[in-house]
Protein backbone atom coordinates (compact mmCIF):
# COMPACT_ATOMS: atom_id res chain seq x y z
CA UNK A 1 0.00 0.00 0.00
CA UNK A 2 1.30 3.62 -0.87
CA UNK A 3 -0.92 6.93 -0.78
CA UNK A 4 -1.77 9.65 1.06
CA UNK A 5 -3.07 9.34 4.39
CA UNK A 6 -6.63 10.72 4.02
CA UNK A 7 -6.98 12.90 7.91
CA UNK A 8 -3.52 14.59 7.08
CA UNK A 9 -2.74 14.34 3.50
CA UNK A 10 1.05 13.25 4.19
CA UNK A 11 2.81 10.75 1.83
CA UNK A 12 2.42 7.33 3.65
CA UNK A 13 3.97 4.07 2.70
CA UNK A 14 2.94 1.06 4.57
CA UNK A 15 4.73 -1.77 2.21
CA UNK A 16 8.41 -2.00 1.28
CA UNK A 17 7.45 -2.20 -2.53
CA UNK A 18 5.49 1.35 -2.07
CA UNK A 19 8.75 2.73 -0.35
CA UNK A 20 10.89 1.75 -3.01
CA UNK A 21 8.06 3.41 -5.55
CA UNK A 22 7.98 6.88 -3.45
CA UNK A 23 12.02 6.86 -3.26
CA UNK A 24 12.83 5.49 -6.78
CA UNK A 25 12.61 8.76 -8.57
CA UNK A 26 14.48 10.81 -6.28
CA UNK A 27 17.58 8.50 -5.90
CA UNK A 28 19.55 9.85 -8.93
CA UNK A 29 19.76 13.17 -7.84
CA UNK A 30 18.61 13.97 -4.60
CA UNK A 31 19.99 13.08 -0.83
CA UNK A 32 17.85 11.37 1.13
CA UNK A 33 17.73 11.13 5.18
CA UNK A 34 15.82 8.55 7.46
CA UNK A 35 14.48 9.07 11.20
CA UNK A 36 13.80 5.44 12.64
CA UNK A 37 11.34 6.27 15.47
CA UNK A 38 9.05 3.95 17.32
CA UNK A 39 6.13 6.64 17.04
CA UNK A 40 4.70 8.85 19.80
CA UNK A 41 6.30 11.38 18.54
CA UNK A 42 7.19 14.64 20.83
CA UNK A 43 9.53 17.55 20.13
CA UNK A 44 13.10 15.08 20.63
CA UNK A 45 11.87 13.14 17.71
CA UNK A 46 10.99 16.31 15.45
CA UNK A 47 14.31 17.66 16.35
CA UNK A 48 15.86 14.86 13.98
CA UNK A 49 13.82 15.70 11.64
CA UNK A 50 14.15 18.90 11.38
CA UNK A 51 18.25 18.18 11.17
CA UNK A 52 17.23 16.04 8.80
CA UNK A 53 15.30 17.81 6.57
CA UNK A 54 18.63 20.47 6.75
CA UNK A 55 21.02 18.01 5.87
CA UNK A 56 18.81 16.11 3.22
CA UNK A 57 16.46 17.15 0.33
CA UNK A 58 14.18 14.22 1.19
CA UNK A 59 13.26 13.31 4.71
CA UNK A 60 11.90 9.94 5.30
CA UNK A 61 10.52 9.27 8.83
CA UNK A 62 10.11 5.50 10.17
CA UNK A 63 7.07 4.68 12.71
CA UNK A 64 7.69 0.93 14.19
CA UNK A 65 7.17 -0.13 16.89
CA UNK A 66 9.96 -2.95 16.88
CA UNK A 67 8.83 -6.29 18.89
CA UNK A 68 12.38 -7.58 18.63
CA UNK A 69 13.49 -5.06 21.03
CA UNK A 70 11.29 -5.95 23.72
CA UNK A 71 11.67 -8.56 26.28
CA UNK A 72 8.36 -10.52 26.65
CA UNK A 73 8.21 -9.06 30.06
CA UNK A 74 8.64 -5.60 28.69
CA UNK A 75 6.32 -2.30 27.56
CA UNK A 76 5.43 -3.82 23.95
CA UNK A 77 1.62 -4.02 24.60
CA UNK A 78 1.07 -0.55 26.18
CA UNK A 79 3.78 1.65 24.02
CA UNK A 80 1.60 4.29 22.81
CA UNK A 81 0.55 4.37 19.37
CA UNK A 82 -0.83 7.51 18.47
CA UNK A 83 -0.07 7.39 14.47
CA UNK A 84 -2.98 9.86 13.52
CA UNK A 85 -1.40 12.75 16.00
CA UNK A 86 2.04 11.35 14.64
CA UNK A 87 1.06 11.69 11.31
CA UNK A 88 -0.12 15.51 11.77
CA UNK A 89 2.81 16.28 13.60
CA UNK A 90 5.09 15.09 10.48
CA UNK A 91 2.70 16.46 7.77
CA UNK A 92 3.59 19.90 9.35
CA UNK A 93 7.45 19.25 9.38
CA UNK A 94 6.95 18.25 5.81
CA UNK A 95 8.42 14.89 5.69
CA UNK A 96 8.58 13.37 2.57
CA UNK A 97 7.41 10.03 2.87
CA UNK A 98 6.45 8.13 6.34
CA UNK A 99 6.93 4.64 6.28
CA UNK A 100 4.82 2.71 8.41
CA UNK A 101 5.55 -0.98 7.75
CA UNK A 102 3.89 -3.90 9.29
CA UNK A 103 5.51 -6.80 11.45
CA UNK A 104 5.38 -8.91 8.85
CA UNK A 105 6.91 -6.25 6.16
CA UNK A 106 10.13 -6.27 8.48
CA UNK A 107 9.95 -9.89 9.80
CA UNK A 108 8.78 -12.02 6.82
CA UNK A 109 7.51 -16.00 7.66
CA UNK A 110 10.17 -17.44 8.76
CA UNK A 111 12.38 -14.48 9.55
CA UNK A 112 15.94 -16.00 11.44
CA UNK A 113 18.57 -13.61 11.13
CA UNK A 114 20.67 -12.26 14.15
CA UNK A 115 23.13 -9.51 14.28
CA UNK A 116 25.01 -10.10 17.56
CA UNK A 117 27.31 -6.89 18.40
CA UNK A 118 30.45 -6.64 20.81
CA UNK A 119 32.43 -3.01 21.84
CA UNK A 120 29.81 -0.74 22.33
CA UNK A 121 26.98 -3.14 22.50
CA UNK A 122 28.28 -5.02 25.57
CA UNK A 123 27.87 -3.72 29.07
CA UNK A 124 25.13 -1.18 30.45
CA UNK A 125 21.86 -1.30 28.80
CA UNK A 126 22.81 -4.99 27.34
CA UNK A 127 23.58 -6.37 31.44
CA UNK A 128 20.18 -5.45 31.97
CA UNK A 129 18.00 -5.71 28.27
CA UNK A 130 20.17 -8.38 27.38
CA UNK A 131 17.56 -8.89 23.80
CA UNK A 132 17.97 -4.91 22.94
CA UNK A 133 20.65 -4.11 20.83
CA UNK A 134 20.42 -7.73 18.69
CA UNK A 135 16.58 -6.11 18.42
CA UNK A 136 18.05 -2.49 17.71
CA UNK A 137 20.57 -3.87 15.30
CA UNK A 138 18.42 -6.21 13.14
CA UNK A 139 15.61 -3.54 12.79
CA UNK A 140 17.99 -0.74 12.21
CA UNK A 141 20.28 -3.04 9.70
CA UNK A 142 17.05 -3.83 7.49
CA UNK A 143 15.43 -0.05 7.98
CA UNK A 144 18.79 0.96 6.27
CA UNK A 145 18.84 -1.31 3.48
CA UNK A 146 15.05 -0.75 2.89
CA UNK A 147 15.48 3.42 2.67
CA UNK A 148 18.80 3.14 1.50
CA UNK A 149 19.23 6.31 3.07
CA UNK A 150 22.56 8.64 2.56
CA UNK A 151 22.69 9.54 5.71
CA UNK A 152 20.69 8.76 9.18
CA UNK A 153 19.27 10.59 12.12
CA UNK A 154 20.10 9.36 15.75
CA UNK A 155 19.06 11.00 19.39
CA UNK A 156 22.55 11.14 21.68
CA UNK A 157 19.41 10.55 23.90
CA UNK A 158 19.84 6.74 23.49
CA UNK A 159 23.37 7.12 23.02
CA UNK A 160 24.36 4.05 23.22
CA UNK A 161 22.38 3.49 20.72
CA UNK A 162 24.11 5.63 18.69
CA UNK A 163 27.05 4.11 19.44
CA UNK A 164 25.83 0.78 18.43
CA UNK A 165 24.22 1.79 15.14
CA UNK A 166 27.82 3.87 14.27
CA UNK A 167 29.66 0.51 14.62
CA UNK A 168 26.84 -1.67 12.98
CA UNK A 169 27.09 0.49 10.04
CA UNK A 170 30.75 0.70 9.72
CA UNK A 171 31.01 -3.04 9.98
CA UNK A 172 28.89 -3.91 7.55
CA UNK A 173 29.65 -1.84 4.86
CA UNK A 174 26.08 0.00 4.98
CA UNK A 175 27.47 3.14 3.36
CA UNK A 176 25.73 6.16 5.38
CA UNK A 177 26.32 8.87 7.60
CA UNK A 178 25.02 8.36 10.78
CA UNK A 179 24.26 12.01 12.70
CA UNK A 180 23.89 12.26 16.34
CA UNK A 181 21.98 15.14 18.15
CA UNK A 182 21.93 16.47 21.55
CA UNK A 183 19.79 15.47 23.64
CA UNK A 184 16.14 17.87 24.17
CA UNK A 185 14.99 18.11 27.15
CA UNK A 186 11.95 19.63 29.21
CA UNK A 187 12.42 23.35 31.06
CA UNK A 188 13.64 21.21 34.04
CA UNK A 189 15.80 19.13 32.60
CA UNK A 190 13.92 15.73 32.12
CA UNK A 191 15.12 14.19 28.74
CA UNK A 192 12.01 14.05 26.28
CA UNK A 193 10.74 10.50 25.97
CA UNK A 194 7.76 8.46 24.71
CA UNK A 195 7.52 6.76 27.99
CA UNK A 196 7.49 9.76 30.30
CA UNK A 197 3.92 9.67 28.91
CA UNK A 198 3.50 6.49 32.18
CA UNK A 199 4.53 8.37 34.59
CA UNK A 200 1.99 9.97 37.09
CA UNK A 201 2.06 13.28 38.48
CA UNK A 202 4.21 12.68 41.73
CA UNK A 203 6.50 10.74 39.85
CA UNK A 204 7.09 13.49 36.93
CA UNK A 205 8.12 15.57 40.07
CA UNK A 206 10.79 13.13 40.67
CA UNK A 207 12.10 12.35 36.99
CA UNK A 208 14.55 15.61 36.74
CA UNK A 209 16.95 14.51 39.47
CA UNK A 210 17.88 11.88 37.04
CA UNK A 211 19.34 15.10 34.68
CA UNK A 212 20.10 16.58 37.75
CA UNK A 213 22.69 14.24 39.56
CA UNK A 214 24.10 13.42 35.82
CA UNK A 215 25.35 16.74 35.37
CA UNK A 216 25.85 17.40 39.18
CA UNK A 217 28.16 14.03 38.44
CA UNK A 218 29.61 15.27 35.65
CA UNK A 219 30.47 18.54 37.18
CA UNK A 220 32.71 16.48 39.62
CA UNK A 221 34.09 13.91 37.59
CA UNK A 222 37.43 15.60 37.62
CA UNK A 223 37.97 16.35 40.95
CA UNK A 224 40.16 13.69 41.89
CA UNK A 225 37.68 11.17 43.41
CA UNK A 226 37.76 7.73 42.10
CA UNK A 227 34.63 7.44 39.81
CA UNK A 228 32.70 4.03 41.19
CA UNK A 229 32.77 6.51 44.30
CA UNK A 230 31.22 8.97 42.25
CA UNK A 231 29.01 6.40 40.57
CA UNK A 232 27.77 5.57 44.16
CA UNK A 233 27.00 8.64 45.49
CA UNK A 234 25.23 9.76 42.34
CA UNK A 235 23.29 5.98 43.01
CA UNK A 236 22.45 6.69 45.82
CA UNK A 237 21.33 10.45 45.45
CA UNK A 238 18.87 8.92 43.04
CA UNK A 239 17.30 6.69 45.56
CA UNK A 240 16.65 9.06 47.91
CA UNK A 241 15.11 11.42 45.46
CA UNK A 242 12.70 8.53 45.06
CA UNK A 243 13.51 6.29 42.38
CA UNK A 244 12.66 2.80 43.00
CA UNK A 245 15.47 0.95 41.69
CA UNK A 246 18.91 2.12 39.77
CA UNK A 247 20.00 -0.03 37.22
CA UNK A 248 23.49 1.65 36.26
CA UNK A 249 25.22 5.40 36.53
CA UNK A 250 28.56 4.68 35.38
CA UNK A 251 31.23 7.00 33.57
CA UNK A 252 32.49 5.89 30.36
CA UNK A 253 34.71 6.57 27.30
CA UNK A 254 32.62 8.35 24.78
CA UNK A 255 33.80 6.38 21.83
CA UNK A 256 34.01 2.93 23.47
CA UNK A 257 32.17 3.05 26.54
CA UNK A 258 35.41 1.55 27.92
CA UNK A 259 35.29 2.07 31.42
CA UNK A 260 38.15 5.00 32.41
CA UNK A 261 40.39 4.96 35.49
CA UNK A 262 40.17 8.56 35.47
CA UNK A 263 39.07 10.85 33.39
CA UNK A 264 41.79 13.05 31.19
CA UNK A 265 39.98 14.10 27.88
CA UNK A 266 36.43 13.83 27.26
CA UNK A 267 34.01 11.28 28.61
CA UNK A 268 30.23 10.53 29.27
CA UNK A 269 27.77 9.85 32.08
CA UNK A 270 25.15 7.03 31.57
CA UNK A 271 22.20 6.44 33.40
CA UNK A 272 19.31 4.42 33.78
CA UNK A 273 16.63 4.45 36.69
CA UNK A 274 13.09 3.45 37.26
CA UNK A 275 9.98 4.89 38.71
CA UNK A 276 7.50 2.30 39.38
CA UNK A 277 7.02 0.74 36.06
CA UNK A 278 8.99 3.00 34.14
CA UNK A 279 12.49 2.93 33.08
CA UNK A 280 14.21 6.55 32.29
CA UNK A 281 17.83 6.42 31.12
CA UNK A 282 19.48 9.32 30.60
CA UNK A 283 23.50 10.82 30.20
CA UNK A 284 25.46 13.79 29.50
CA UNK A 285 29.06 14.97 28.63
CA UNK A 286 31.93 15.04 30.94
P1 LIG B 1 12.48 6.01 19.69
O1 LIG B 1 12.60 5.80 21.16
O2 LIG B 1 11.15 6.34 19.11
O3 LIG B 1 13.51 7.13 19.29
C1 LIG B 1 13.70 7.49 17.94
C2 LIG B 1 14.88 8.42 17.85
O4 LIG B 1 14.59 9.62 18.58
C3 LIG B 1 16.16 7.83 18.48
O5 LIG B 1 17.28 8.17 17.66
C4 LIG B 1 16.23 8.53 19.81
O6 LIG B 1 17.54 8.65 20.32
C5 LIG B 1 15.67 9.89 19.45
N1 LIG B 1 15.18 10.61 20.63
C6 LIG B 1 14.25 10.20 21.53
N2 LIG B 1 14.10 11.12 22.50
C7 LIG B 1 14.98 12.11 22.23
C8 LIG B 1 15.33 13.35 22.87
N3 LIG B 1 14.74 13.73 24.01
N4 LIG B 1 16.29 14.12 22.31
C9 LIG B 1 16.90 13.73 21.16
N5 LIG B 1 16.61 12.58 20.50
C10 LIG B 1 15.66 11.79 21.03
O7 LIG B 1 15.17 4.71 19.58
C11 LIG B 1 14.23 4.14 19.06
O8 LIG B 1 12.99 4.69 18.91
C12 LIG B 1 14.36 2.74 18.49
O9 LIG B 1 15.28 2.00 19.23
C13 LIG B 1 14.75 2.71 16.98
C14 LIG B 1 16.11 3.36 16.74
C15 LIG B 1 13.66 3.41 16.15
C16 LIG B 1 14.84 1.24 16.50
O10 LIG B 1 13.65 0.58 16.73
Amino acid sequence: MRGWNSLTMVHVAETLAGLRASLAPWRASQRIALVPTMGALHEGHLGLVRKARELADRVVVSIFVNPAQFAPHEDLARYPRPIENDLKLLKAERVDVVYTPSEREIYPEGFTTQISMGGPALGLESDFRPHFFGGVAIVVAKLFLQVRPDLAVFGEKDYQQLLVVRRMSKDLDLDLEIVGVPTFREADGLALSSRNAYLTPEQRRIAPALNKELRDIASRARSGTALPALEAQAAASLLSAGFERVDYVAIRAPQTLERPREITGPARVLAAAWLGKTRLIDNVEI
